[in-house]
């Protein structure tokens, strides 16, 4: 039975790996650098916290009887994760992107990355840009051609999925909060901006939490969830993704380059918006807790307990990675 967590990530991480492999363009359909460059990163070895949510998403969401044994022994990988599976990846692809601009000199200059030399120490700044450009396009032919199928209903659950994670990639989400991110440290020119508790709760929800809101809706859509539960999805996911951001702040001060495979103790240097720089590290302890209890009460109200979300909600907060 995979009926724990840990029994859970390892299937999930294994397909998703697959799927990626499978889905990045190689030569002859492009040029072998770009190809390289993208699975440098992306092979790096992240966490696979989106797809793992998208993934699991669909399965809590999933009511057929391969999902009520909830991805169990006779069927690992169940039908509704499979039709999740090529929007879990689209993200992760996202997602890298993100990272590997985000490392950019002109962004917030990191050398260490996933355990690894960042990008663009590895293959240049202009390689770095264009692999991150190519895994975000790619994401979406991904979302856009798969599952591929005549079915009219699964075309529209892919309709609504490419819409809400263009959103969520763009500058109403993640490009929007990168933006602000900028802005408050001091590198948009004259255009500085200072934030209060409001702003940097609104920055993070842009910056991370849209990213991670959309993996786990796209995840329920993607299983046919009623929009009832889609919703309930969503409101874990963005407390989820609160949750995440100010533990990923928590972890620049308290963490270890062995531990995160990235450069610690940055946030400070750089007079980053965090969550610690505002609150101090217990407060912010004790505000990550809050979301993740917040999560619980959504999962618990919507009847959505007996997957791994609850387990997930758990993970993010407690990390050390
Ligand atoms: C790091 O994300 C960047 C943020 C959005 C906070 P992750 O901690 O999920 O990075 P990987 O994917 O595991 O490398
Ligand atoms: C980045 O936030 C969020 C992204 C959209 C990539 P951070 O700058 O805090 O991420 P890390 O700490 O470098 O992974
Ligand atoms: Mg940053
Ligand atoms: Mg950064
Ligand atoms: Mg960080």
């Amino acid at each position: 039975m995979v009926d724990t967590l840990a029994g859970f990530l390892k299937i999930a991480r294994a397909e998703v790996d697959d799927a990626l492999n499978r889905y990045l363009p190689a030569p002859p359909t492009c040029p072998e650098i770009v190809s390289e460059a993208m699975r440098y990163s992306v092979f790096a070895g992240g966490k696979r916290l989106r797809p793992i949510l998208a993934l699991a998403a669909a399965d809590a969401v999933d009511r057929s009887p391969a999902g009520l044994r909830h991805a169990d022994a006779m069927q690992r990988f169940t039908p509704a994760m499979e039709l999740a599976l090529p929007a879990a990846c689209a993200i992760e692809m996202i997602h890298t992107y993100s990272l590997i601009h985000d490392d950019l000199p002109a962004m917030d200059n990191d050398t260490l990355r996933r355990g690894q030399p960042t990008l663009h120490v590895k293959f240049g700044d202009g390689i770095a840009i264009l692999a991150g450009d190519g895994l975000h396009a790619e994401a979406f032919t991904l979302l856009a051609r798969e599952p591929i199928g005549p079915d009219a209903d699964i075309a529209d659950r892919k309709l609504r999925v490419i819409r809400l994670v263009a959103e969520a990639a763009g500058a109403a989400g993640m490009v929007g909060g990168q933006t602000i991110d900028l802005q408050a440290a001091g590198q948009a020119g004259p255009r500085t901006i200072v934030l209060d508790r409001d702003g940097l709760r609104a920055m993070h929800a842009r910056k991370t939490g849209a990213l991670i809101r959309a993996a786990a809706v796209s995840g329920a859509i993607m299983a046919g969830a009623p929009d009832g539960l889609v919703g309930a999805v969503d409101r874990y996911a963005t407390d989820l993704g609160l949750a995440f951001q100010i533990v990923d702040d928590i972890l620049d001060v308290e963490g270890s380059a062995e531990q995160l495979g990235k450069t610690t103790g940055k946030d400070a240097a750089g007079s980053k918006p965090t969550y610690p720089a505002l609150f101090g590290l217990e407060e912010s302890h004790r505000l990550a807790s809050e979301c993740a209890v917040r999560a619980h009460r959504t999962l618990q109200d919507a009847q959505l307990t007996s997957g791994h979300l609850g387990a997930i909600a758990d993970w993010v907060v407690s990390r050390r990675n």
